[in-house]
């Protein structure tokens, strides 16, 4: 079962969103409240697994036995995964990660321009961090989320096999779904195998997550 499968085996998280700053004062982020992540590391730690949990800007208390990594940007994230994926089976990508990052990050407080009642920011594409972890040669078991708003298996599936993922995790998010919320709804999906666990806590889904990988003869 699920303690005999994790016990002693080591495992990636990272949670929450990213915030990407436009000056020194503002920033874009997302709704992601780190929530689902930290579910799945403390599940994992009771489990006997050895977790280290990278973390954007959440306000979420460390579980037990979790080694925490605070970042606030996905190149800080980005560059949390790349020094820790190669020594861990497993790698779970549960971080709501921008897409994109302010180009030019202002060094001042942007002014108002009275001038001007419209202002552009240039945006530049972040790393996909789980896309390059499934790329590497000494690569972990690596597990996505997809957050959707429709088509949610089907573009997850799309997913998977895009960024050369092993299993990805199908989640509708919008309003009340999801994310900040305290339940969740997810597709468990592999090449093989599709498991779909009705609405329940996000402790829940996190063992039942768990208990998927640990049935997926996939991992060594
Ligand atoms: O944090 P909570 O409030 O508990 O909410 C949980 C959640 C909804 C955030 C979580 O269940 C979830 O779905 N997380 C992934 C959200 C997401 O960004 O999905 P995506 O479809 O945009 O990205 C697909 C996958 O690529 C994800 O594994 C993501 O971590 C990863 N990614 C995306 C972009 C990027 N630059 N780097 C990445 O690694």
């Amino acid at each position: 079962g699920l303690k005999t499968f994790w016990q002693g085996k080591s495992l990636l998280i990272t949670a929450g969103p990213t915030y990407e700053n436009i000056d020194p004062v503002r920033f874009i982020g997302n709704r992601s409240s780190g929530k689902m992540g930290f579910a799945i590391a403390e599940t994992a730690a009771k489990a006997g697994a050895k977790v280290t949990l990278i973390a954007g800007p959440v306000n979420l208390a460390t579980p037990q036995n979790v080694k925490r990594i605070d970042v606030r940007s996905a190149e800080q994230m980005f560059d949390a995964v790349q020094q820790h994926y190669a020594s861990v089976d497993v790698f779970i990508s549960a971080a709501a990660v921008a897409d994109f990052r302010v180009a030019d990050m202002a060094q001042q407080k942007i002014k108002k321009q009275s001038d001007s009642d419209e202002m552009t920011l240039k945006l530049i594409k972040n790393p996909d961090i789980v896309a390059w972890v499934a790329q590497q040669v000494d690569k972990p078991f690596v597990v996505g989320f997809a957050a959707e708003t429709q088509n949610v298996i089907e573009y997850a599936k799309d997913k998977l096999v895009r960024k050369n993922l092993d299993m990805i995790c199908a989640n509708q998010v919008g309003d009340n779904l999801g994310f900040e919320s305290n339940e969740n709804e997810l597709v468990l999906i592999t090449a093989q195998h599709q498991q779909t666990n009705p609405l329940s806590s996000k402790s829940q889904q996190a063992l039942d997550l768990l208990s998927f990988i640990a049935k997926n003869e996939a991992i060594r």
